[in-house]
């Protein structure tokens, strides 16, 4: 006879712990699950046919009011090697693995592909997801496949790289695929050996000059990215945010040329198709924003893209900040931002 542990279930219960920014809003009813009983559990009772929403690790979401349906909260554990030869590791991350503790968790092993990763907050399951990336590497560079838990019909199923269609922040699972699936288990392929360093992210190399590390090694490399982010980005357990709030935008090629025009110093990167990548960063600093506190929220004094919650702020207080940013780098740069975090 198989053991049912039963699930957690809470009603009318705070999310302020489930989600960066620290926010209060309540779930009518809250499910922690652990495995994958669970989730078939939630799905004989018809939970994914009724109002609700997935979580991780809570730090891509603005809860601008209750949530009155159910909010399930993926918890399953487990981080494995699959397969390995000589040069490269096949490893798994079950979706609920916060994903700093997956960076780690390779290293130790010396296995390198998402160093560059480190310290992203947020969970394995929903890295693929909206495929994050930071100094010059994304999930998509090192991902291999990921198995997902279809909401309609009960099953599981294997998607590949080229299945997840991954973009610049976009996978299928926000655009043909939204809402249909839970990401369960992810596969990554690393490298065991000969890494393959992405140092060319400024930032990077002036961090690892000064520390006099000429041949650095990948884990040299991540507590560089470490050191960086700790510098430049609020830690969410002591500031709420949700890092970036928008994204870079991508922008026409004569666009961008009437723009650099106009505000020559503005930086600009070479995208897709010819299009130029825009630092909304620079946009919403240009407009006054960096630093400014409005009520408990703001634009963070270090980075303007991040918004924050300094404490007791609401979800519509920084909907509202979010908004005033967004028209204001329209009316000075004819730059519509797009938030990069899911607003509920
Ligand atoms: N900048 C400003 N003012 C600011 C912020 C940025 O002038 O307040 C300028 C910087 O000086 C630089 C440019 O904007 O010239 C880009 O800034 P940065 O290198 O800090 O990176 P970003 O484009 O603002 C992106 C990701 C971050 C990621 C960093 C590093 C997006 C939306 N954000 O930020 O990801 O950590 O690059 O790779 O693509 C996240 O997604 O939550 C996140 C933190």
């Amino acid at each position: 006879m198989r053991y049912f542990r039963s699930m957690q279930h809470f009603t009318n219960h705070s999310l302020s712990t489930y989600n960066t920014f620290g926010l209060p809003a309540k779930a009518q009813n809250l499910w922690l699950v652990a495995n994958e009983d669970d989730l078939l559990a939630l799905h004989a009772k018809g939970i994914f046919a009724q109002k609700h929403l997935i979580l991780g690790g809570g730090s891509n979401i603005l809860l601008t009011r209750d949530f009155d349906g159910h909010v399930v909260v993926l918890q399953n554990s487990g981080k494995r090697i699959i397969g390995q030869d000589e040069n490269e590791v096949e490893v798994q991350f079950a979706a609920g693995e916060r994903w700093h503790t997956c960076v780690m968790w390779a290293l130790q092993h010396n296995f390198g592909g998402i160093e560059n990763l480190a310290l992203i907050p947020g969970t394995a399951g929903a890295a693929p997801m909206q495929n994050i990336g930071a100094y010059g590497v994304e999930v998509k560079d090192s991902f291999k496949q990921l198995r997902a838990f279809h909401k309609a019909s009960g099953e599981f199923r294997t998607f590949s790289h080229s299945q997840c269609a991954f973009g610049y922040r976009e996978s299928v699972f926000k655009n043909e695929l939204k809402d249909a699936y839970i990401i369960w288990e992810v596969n990554f392929a690393l490298s065991t050996q000969n890494h393959k360093l992405h140092l060319a992210y400024g930032a990077i190399n002036t961090v690892l000059q000064q520390k006099g590390i000429t041949a650095p090694n990948i884990q040299q490399v991540a507590e560089a990215v470490i050191e960086i982010r700790q510098s430049k980005l609020p830690d969410p357990a002591k500031i709420g945010n949700s890092g970036s709030f928008f994204k870079n935008p991508v922008v026409d090629a004569d666009f961008a040329e009437k723009l650099k025009r106009e505000h020559t110093d503005m930086p600009m990167y070479a995208a897709e198709d010819g299009k130029v990548k825009l630092a909304a960063g620079w946009l919403i600093e240009q407009c006054g924003w960096k630093g400014k506190v409005v009520g408990a929220t703001g634009a963070h004094k270090q980075q303007a893209l991040v918004l924050v919650n300094y404490g007791g702020a609401t979800g519509s207080e920084i909907w509202q900040l979010a908004i005033n940013i967004q028209q204001s780098v329209k009316e000075k740069f004819g730059v519509q931002l797009q938030p990069e975090v899911n607003v509920y």
